[in-house]
């Protein structure tokens, strides 16, 4: 009996990743969605780089937290990186963040993008 029941759940929680990788890709790595422990990486080597320096890509400055919250929570940084690959408008242009990341700034800008 208590093998039956271990092979029913093993076989339910096969249906559950089986349905999730379906709707939403590869597992995610454990990540918390907090501005140091993942925003301001995420940020820096996939953002930064354009938007930095001299001429930042469309005149906006990705470099530190006041930046970035601004650019979250009044400016088109979730509306851009939301973006499929193909949309001229996408960021980082025609190399979308994958999934996880998403789902990291999508959580963090829900929070209120705090510094945290
Ligand atoms: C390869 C260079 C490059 C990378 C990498 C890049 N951007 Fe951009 N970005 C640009 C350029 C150039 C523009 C101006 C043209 C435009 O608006 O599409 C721009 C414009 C923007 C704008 C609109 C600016 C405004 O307010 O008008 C936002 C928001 C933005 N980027 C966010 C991001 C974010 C967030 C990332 C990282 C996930 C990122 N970008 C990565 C080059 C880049």
């Amino acid at each position: 009996m208590v093998l039956m029941l271990a092979a029913v759940s093993v076989f339910s929680s096969g249906c559950y990743y089986d349905v999730r990788q379906e709707l939403y890709g590869t597992p995610c790595p454990p990540a918390k969605a907090t501005y140091t422990e993942s925003i301001e990486a995420l940020v820096s080597s996939e953002c930064s780089g354009c938007h930095s320096g001299t001429d930042p890509g469309g005149g906006l400055f990705l470099t530190n937290y006041t930046e970035i919250s601004a650019a979250a929570l009044e400016g088109q940084l979730v509306t851009r990186v939301m973006l499929p690959g193909s949309d001229p408008d996408a960021m980082p242009p025609g190399n979308p963040l994958d999934h996880c990341h998403l789902d990291l700034i999508n959580a963090w800008v829900a929070a209120g993008a705090p510094l945290n």
